[in-house]
């Protein structure tokens, strides 16, 4: 970058970047680091098309989604707070009523930039696990859909990277690096969480993990956003309008899959997964398996059921609850409690404990609510086709690694299971080799205009109003 370089054209922002220099001279190192981990990481082989993206030019109505052909290591990544809540006072924990913080509280810092630098890390991690995905998409309309979440999740990125080196210094611009160090699955410098080192091989892997870890995202984002330091706030509550088109992906996406197999079952009138994979389609068994893959390693983002350090963000004003402003609580918590789930004498039992402590626990419940929701709609989608197999969400004990209930083997029903029962019924369960073996061998990109791969349903619409012919991606 010179200082010809027009910031404000280049990187659109509302944080007055171009009048700026300290965050100028951070971004000027960082940028070209973020373009070569993007060439070396992000998605394969694609520099040289264009797609029909939608980036934010500024956070009102008319700006924050405006569409164009983008050549995606040209696309614009962008630096947007929502706009600012005058008189903002903090409203939960024991710092309530004070003004809201427009600089890091030095007894927060800590815990602070460890929570930005958590949230970052997931952003760059979700662009490495979907890297190849652009090779095996299942129509144009999803190649450009799956490029649109990777280039905000990018954007993303950038948001608590901003963060990091407009509020936290030296600090902030060495976790800035790392944020481009770390990388999805490397056994020696891996992602910080485990979901985020897990593989996305596969477009029906792709639309679970936007189903439910991206939701998981939206949790997470919804907490912050309710942060007494005021950037976060902000920067998080823009994020969240980018965040509902990639759930959106998920959702439909796996209902359209379901679509089309039950379309294949009533023609070929059989439930049979042998015949149904003959037929090309991926039987409801094994999306189900795939569906408590994603769903349980993704509750355990959310972390210990007890966790003294989710105690110390909310009381520290840092973390809140999911809508924390609708709670008709004191917004203190002291000498409130909450049930979790225990493990005893090989039973799993309620127990209840101070919520402050559990406040992982609340936010994972909350997920588990929005899931069960999408669940119910995929299995209307099923009931209006006739078919009689139904999805579920399995029991929140089932195949987790973190907090008290990674401590005993249960069923995707809720039993508490024998190491020797858990592997005799893996494969029913979870996703085999074999599982993943066929639904590879499905994959394979379709780039004809209005075309689908037989696996799939097409969208009830295009993107931005657009028919489903249109061309969203160019290979010229
Ligand atoms: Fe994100
Ligand atoms: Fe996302």
């Amino acid at each position: 970058m010179t200082s010809a370089f027009d910031y404000n054209e280049r990187i659109p922002n509302n944080v007055n970047l171009a009048g700026d220099r300290t965050l100028q001279r951070a971004l000027e190192k960082w940028q070209p680091n973020f373009i070569d981990w993007w060439k070396a990481v992000g998605p394969e082989g694609t520099g040289g098309y264009d797609v029909y993206l939608r980036t934010a030019v500024g956070v009102d109505a008319d700006d924050w989604a405006h569409f164009d052909y983008v050549k995606m290591p040209d696309y614009r990544w962008g630096i947007f707070l929502a706009p600012a809540v005058a008189d903002r006072r903090i409203h939960f924990g024991d710092h309530l009523g004070e003004p809201a913080w427009q600089d890091v509280p030095g007894e927060h810092r800590a815990n602070l930039r460890r929570i930005i630098v958590t949230q970052g890390d997931t952003e760059p991690a979700s662009v490495e696990q979907q890297r190849h995905l652009g090779l095996t998409a299942p129509s144009l309309y999803d190649l450009r859909n799956l490029f649109q979440i990777n280039v905000e999740e990018g954007r993303h990125l950038w948001a608590m990277v901003y963060l990091l080196h407009r509020y936290f210094g030296r600090d902030g611009r060495e976790e800035a690096e790392a944020l481009l160090e770390r990388r999805s699955g490397d056994k020696d410098n891996p992602r910080i969480l485990g979901a985020f080192n897990e593989p996305t091989p596969d477009w029906l892997a792709f639309f679970m993990f936007t189903h439910f870890t991206d939701r998981d995202g939206k949790f997470q984002l919804k907490a912050l956003a309710e942060s007494g330091f005021d950037p976060l706030a902000r920067t998080t509550r823009f994020m969240l309008t980018e965040e509902a088109h990639h759930m959106f992906v998920g959702d439909a996406g796996v209902s359209r899959v379901i679509q089309r197999t039950c379309q294949v079952m009533n023609e070929l009138r059989t439930d049979d997964p042998a015949k149904l994979r003959a037929a090309g389609v991926i039987d409801l068994a094994t999306v189900q398996r795939y569906l408590n893959f994603h769903y349980s390693v993704t509750l355990d983002l959310f972390g210990a059921d007890q966790s003294s350090n989710a105690a110390t963000f909310y009381g520290s004003g840092l973390k809140g609850r999911f809508d924390e402003a609708k709670f008709e609580d004191d917004h203190r918590l002291q000498g409130e409690s909450y049930e979790i789930l225990e493990v005893k004498e090989g039973r799993l039992e309620p127990r209840r404990v101070p919520m402050l402590n559990a406040l992982n626990e609340v936010l994972r419940d909350d997920f588990i609510r929005d899931s069960a929701n999408g669940v119910d709609r995929w299995n209307k989608r099923i009931e209006r086709t006739g078919v009689q197999l139904r999805l579920f969400l399995p029991h929140k004990a089932f195949n987790r690694r973190i907090g008290t209930l990674a401590a005993v083997r249960v069923s995707p029903h809720g039993q508490v299971v024998s190491e020797a029962e858990w592997s005799a019924n893996a494969a029913e369960w979870l996703p085999t080799h074999a599982d993943r073996a066929f639904v590879a061998s499905l994959m394979g990109l379709v780039v004809e205009p209005r075309k689908f791969a037989g696996w799939i349903a097409p969208p009830a619409a295009g993107i931005n109003a657009m028919p489903l012919e249109f061309e969203y991606v160019r290979f010229s």
